[in-house]
Parts: structure tokens; C-alpha cells; sequence
């Protein structure tokens, strides 16, 4: 059975790693506080293990379940260890000063950012998911969408084969360029989810493309 590394012990390590476990793969929790990342694997359960960050990931998939800026220095930092493994980039680099723009400049994303700065295939994907519905795996009965971007066609599928098998639907967008209107594309979602005018825009709802 194959092994999907997350990096994070947070609210969307939680929901990622139950996807993953319904998806019928291995999860490794990395987390800078290792008593967090233990307490996390313990509650998934049997097929989760839990190490402390640094370490070169078990996984051949590797979830950055972290703040952008953090997910820039953790993939400095792992360097070469990260080569030939595809990693996840779930970031929404939201200016939360402002709530008013990103925190990248426009004809970039933060997914082309961290691909920058790492040997790894970098694929954006579950940005526009909230953690909530990935733990449940829904969405007020409604199957999640989950929008993939990237450059290696190899990489996208082995992300997409997550997705499907965990139950949600991939939408392979393009290239990893298309990460700037995924990214653009969440914000204004939170900017509504925050907006009062939207009583109903809470963290149970997702982006959907209804066909
Ligand atoms: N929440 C959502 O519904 C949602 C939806 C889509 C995308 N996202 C994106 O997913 C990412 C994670 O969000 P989240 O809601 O899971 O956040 P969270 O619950 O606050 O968890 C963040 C995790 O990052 C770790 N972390 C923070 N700074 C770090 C650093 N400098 N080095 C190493 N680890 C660090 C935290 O560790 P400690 O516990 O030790 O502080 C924690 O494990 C963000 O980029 C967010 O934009 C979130």
C-alpha cells in the first residue's frame, strides 16, 4: 500500500489524512511539534505513522499542509530529500492583513513559488476544499470537487488517482500556471464566506462545478 506523507498537523493535515485513509493508502504525519503528530496519527488510526519535521518523508506524495510561508522554508529545508517525489501545494496565500489581494504578485501563484525553490513535481491541489468537508468527505451530500494543477502528466495523475480514490472528483485544470485562478478563484469564495450578506457561505460549503 502506498504511503501519502503530510506535513502539518493542523485542520487540513486532519482532513487530507481521512481522504487519504478512505483512499486506502498509508499516512505519515510530519509535524515541527512531534506530540501533535503523534496525537493526530493516534486518532487516524492503524495505518497512520507520525515522525518529526526534518526527516526525509516515507511518501511518495507530500502534502504541505502549512502556511505558504512555511511551506516555502520546509521545502528549502528538506532540499534533495524532496527530489523525484510529487509534492501537494494546498496554500491559499491570502494577504490576511488586508483581506483585500494575495500576498503574490499578479502572473505568479504561490504553487509556482514553492516549485521554485524544489527539485520535487509540484501540484497544486484541495485549496479550494475546506477542511471540514474533506473529513467527511462531503458536502451537504454532495461529492467534493477537488481542481489539480501541474506540470508533470505523472504527478497530476498519481494526485488525481488520490482524489478519485478517496471519493471526490479531480478536475485536472492544466498546467501549473492555472494555479493562479485557483488560487484568485478561493479568495473571493473566502471573501463571500466572510461577507454577512451570505448567511449560508459557512466552512461546510465547497466549489463545485455543477454539470
Ligand atoms: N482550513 C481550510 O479549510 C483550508 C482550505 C484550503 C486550503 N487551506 C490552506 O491549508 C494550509 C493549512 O491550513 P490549516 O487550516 O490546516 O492551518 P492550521 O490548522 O493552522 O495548521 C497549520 C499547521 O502548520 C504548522 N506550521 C505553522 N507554521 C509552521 C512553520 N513555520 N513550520 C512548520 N510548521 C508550521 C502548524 O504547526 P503548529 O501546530 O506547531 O503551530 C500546523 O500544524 C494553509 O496554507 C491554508 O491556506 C486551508
Amino acid at each position: 500500500m502506498s504511503t501519502i506523507t503530510i506535513i502539518g498537523t493542523g485542520n487540513m493535515a486532519r482532513g487530507i489524512a481521512a481522504r487519504a485513509l478512505a483512499a486506502g493508502r498509508n499516512v505519515e504525519i510530519l509535524g515541527r511539534d512531534a506530540q501533535k503528530a503523534q496525537s493526530l496519527a493516534a486518532e487516524l488510526g492503524t495505518s497512520s505513522t507520525a515522525g518529526e519535521l526534518g526527516r526525509t518523508p516515507a511518501g511518495e506524495i507530500v502534502v504541505l499542509a502549512l502556511p505558504f510561508d512555511a511551506a516555502k522554508d520546509v521545502v528549502s529545508t528538506l532540499g534533495e530529500a524532496l527530489a523525484g517525489k510529487t509534492v501537494i501545494d494546498i496554500t491559499n496565500p491570502v494577504n490576511f492583513e488586508t483581506f483585500d489581494s494575495l500576498v503574490v504578485a499578479p502572473g505568479t501563484s504561490a504553487a509556482e513559488e514553492i516549485a521554485a525553490l524544489t527539485p520535487a513535481n509540484v501540484v497544486k491541489a484541495f485549496n479550494t476544499t475546506f477542511a471540514g468537508p474533506l473529513a467527511t468527505g462531503e458536502s451537504n451530500g454532495q461529492v467534493l470537487d477537488v481542481f489539480i494543477a501541474g506540470d508533470n502528466a505523472e504527478a497530476t495523475a498519481a494526485v488525481a488517482s488520490l482524489v478519485s480514490d478517496g471519493g471526490m472528483r479531480p478536475i485536472v485544470a492544466g498546467p501549473l500556471k492555472r494555479s493562479r485562478e485557483l488560487e484568485g478563484f478561493q479568495f473571493l469564495v473566502m471573501t463571500l464566506q466572510a461577507n454577512p450578506a451570505f448567511e449560508t457561505f459557512n466552512w461546510s460549503t465547497g466549489l463545485k462545478i455543477v454539470d
